[in-house]
């Protein structure tokens, strides 16, 4: 088991990373509750639901089970104000955590309840996909969507602990591990081109589940993660970089229907499109944008988005949360590892890029 630490004062947490971290879960709530809800859903209680149970049994936690429906069309304010009924029925109070077993869309849906339930629960993270364990698990970004835009209604809440057991990638289908690769290719271009180039080597390690590799890039994911999150918790500045590629990408889900396109298929997109125009407003080499292509390409995740009109992108782009004082703001890369906020993209250079 390998642990990391995101760094909030008060609020720090730990995130444990490795097979059987689901055993722990158990004596984590227990340092702070005798009773906890699980939310997850039908798909993830089928397969893990009784390992948790017994964890959580192990350490003497009583628990109580709130199941969502599965797919990111369901991570909605009516789920939301559906799973707040059952907690107020289950009279969970102020002390009780949820417990979010499940992939980003039960950890996003969770932890949003977590922070508006009676102003606020603890919570935790025991994400089960390869997306949620190296991204949406960690950093306290909560949310559910609106019809007209991915994620716009949310809070910061950070959970009170992160759990990663590995194991349970073994049951996810191969199209959900590629979505998972995208946002672990997103580190290596926004931050670390070493962690990039060790991408390049080991895509067919990952596809194939092999152990290591997976344990090293989760790893070095959530690192890469932890760090940022800790310098910039509430996305003022450095953390708007974990947005590359985001920018298109929730165009693609909003356009094409939520749950279509996967998120991780449409950041997958979405990279590529901004690696084009890095390279037409901020110079990145057209070898490093072919890199990038040809590496989410090996993910087996698409490279070209679906076809819209210039005057939808921009929008659908008009409602992106990094929208400031009406003007868009795109991540863009210098090079690769080398991310920067532009505000001065203009239209031609979008045109040429979309078109
Ligand atoms: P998801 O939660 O829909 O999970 C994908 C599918 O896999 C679902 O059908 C789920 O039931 C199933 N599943 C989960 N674990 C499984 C397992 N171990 N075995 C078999 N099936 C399993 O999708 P996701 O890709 O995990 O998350 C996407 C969501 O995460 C999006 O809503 C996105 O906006 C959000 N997100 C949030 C952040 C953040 O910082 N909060 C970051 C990135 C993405
Ligand atoms: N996934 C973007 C963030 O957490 O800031």
């Amino acid at each position: 088991m390998r642990e990391l630490a995101v760094a909030l004062g008060e609020r720090s947490y730990p995130i444990r990373i490795g097979r059987g971290a689901l055993a722990d879960v158990g004596a984590l709530v227990a340092a702070r509750s005798p009773r906890a809800v699980v939310v997850s859903n039908a798909t993830v209680a089928a397969l893990h639901l009784t390992a948790l149970r017994a964890s959580l049994d192990r350490a003497g936690v009583a628990c109580d089970v709130v199941l969502i429906p599965d797919g990111e069309a369901h991570k909605s304010w009516e789920t939301l104000n559906d799973l707040l009924t059952r907690l107020l029925e289950l009279k969970a109070d102020r002390s009780t955590p949820l417990v979010a077993l499940g992939g980003g869309v039960v950890g996003d849906l969770a932890g949003f309840a977590a922070a508006v339930y009676q102003r606020g629960v603890p919570y935790l993270q025991v994400p089960t996909t390869l997306l949620a364990q190296v991204d949406s698990s960690v950093g306290g970004k909560t949310a559910v969507n609106h019809r007209l835009g991915k994620n716009m209604i949310g809070a910061f809440h950070q959970p009170m602990a992160v759990a990663i057991d590995t194991a349970c990638l073994e049951t996810l289908p191969p199209r959900e591990v590629a979505a998972g690769l995208a946002e672990v290719i997103k580190y290596g271009a926004i931050r670390d081109a070493g962690f990039f180039e060790w991408l390049e080597r080991n895509m067919k390690g990952l596809l194939a589940r092999e152990d290591d590799a997976l344990a090293h890039a989760i790893f070095e994911s959530c690192r890469v993660k932890a760090e940022i999150v800790a310098a910039d918790e509430r996305e003022e500045g450095e953390r708007a970089i974990l947005n590359f590629g985001h920018t298109f990408g929730h165009a693609i889900e909003t356009a094409t229907g939520y749950g279509t396109w996967l998120h991780g298929e449409a950041v997958g997109a979405g990279m590529v499109l901004a690696a084009r125009l890095s390279g037409r407003v901020c110079g990145l080499a057209s070898g490093e944008t072919e890199r990038i292509e040809a590496l989410v390409a090996s993910a087996g995740l698409p490279v070209a988005p679906p076809k819209l009109a210039l005057d939808r992108w921009l929008d659908l782009m008009g409602r992106d949360k990094k929208v400031d004082r009406g003007r868009l703001r795109f991540v863009l890369l210098e090079r690769l590892g080398r991310a920067v906020v532009r505000a001065d993209v203009a239209e031609g250079d979008l045109a040429a890029v979309l078109g």
